[in-house]
């Protein structure tokens, strides 16, 4: 059996079919909101009450009868578990599409919709339901502009193992995941694209098309592929 490395990026493309909005959307604007005023640590400080409406509204919509995890979500889950410790997802997302498929394997590196992070003790809780608007004390579990991104250490250090890069569904304008095909391309690894038009960023290959239809047949090409 050949085995090897197979990281996967996720951007928010991979849940524009589950209903989600994309962050750069035709009016430049996220949800109706521009991000400063809602995906900055400012925003916070200034106007908790606009933020925590805006990420309950989120957490709210996670839970709508028409968000579910898509065929391409689904399809990774099955990779992962054909593949085992030699697969790795990377999830710009900070919906819980991934974690409902059923992959377990991942770095959220922007943070998880579905928690809440207390300001002064980092304590993370799970949501049960909606924040306090005014509450200073527990804010969203989620990286804002400007702000750490989460695990990037050890996504460079699983990087630099890869043989095979995959991003989907990412335009490639936010730093530093734009930078990850480069650095496993450099690693030695064949680097794919997989989006409904080409990003910014360099690739061996694209894959040009809706995830829901190309990531399975990636997928179906990887099983078959490597684990003969
Ligand atoms: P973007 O909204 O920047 O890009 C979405 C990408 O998905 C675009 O390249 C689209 O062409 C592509 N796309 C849309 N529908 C698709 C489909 N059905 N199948 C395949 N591709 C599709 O989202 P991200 O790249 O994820 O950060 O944005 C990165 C980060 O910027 C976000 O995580 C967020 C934002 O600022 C933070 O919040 C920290």
């Amino acid at each position: 059996m050949t085995m090897q490395t197979v990281v996967v990026l996720t951007g928010a493309g991979i849940s524009a079919e589950s209903g989600l909005s994309t962050f750069r959307g035709p009016d430049g604007l996220w949800e109706g909101h521009r991000v400063v005023d809602v995906a900055t640590p400012q925003a916070f400080d200034t106007d908790p009450v606009t933020v925590h409406r805006f990420y309950n509204r989120l957490r709210r919509r996670l839970r709508d009868d028409d968000v579910a995890p898509n065929a391409a979500h689904c399809a990774l889950a099955r990779l992962e578990r054909a593949l085992g410790r030699g697969f790795h997802l990377v999830t710009q997302n900070i919906d819980d599409l991934h974690q409902r498929a059923g992959n377990t394997q991942i770095t959220a590196m922007h943070g998880e919709l579905t928690k809440i992070r207390n300001v002064d003790t980092g304590d993370v809780l799970p949501w049960a339901g909606d924040v306090i608007e005014t509450d200073r004390q527990w804010r969203p579990h989620v990286v804002w502009f400007g702000e750490r991104t989460i695990g990037l250490e050890s996504v460079v250090e699983i990087l630099s193992t890869a043989s095979i890069f995959v991003a989907i569904g990412t335009s490639g304008t936010v730093h530093p995941a734009s930078q990850f095909a480069a650095i496993a391309k450099t690693a030695g690894a064949t680097t794919v694209e997989i989006n409904i038009e080409p990003s910014a960023v360099e690739f061996d290959y694209r894959v040009i098309g809706a995830a829901s239809e190309r990531v399975p047949e990636l997928v179906d090409q990887l099983i078959n592929g490597l684990v003969a």
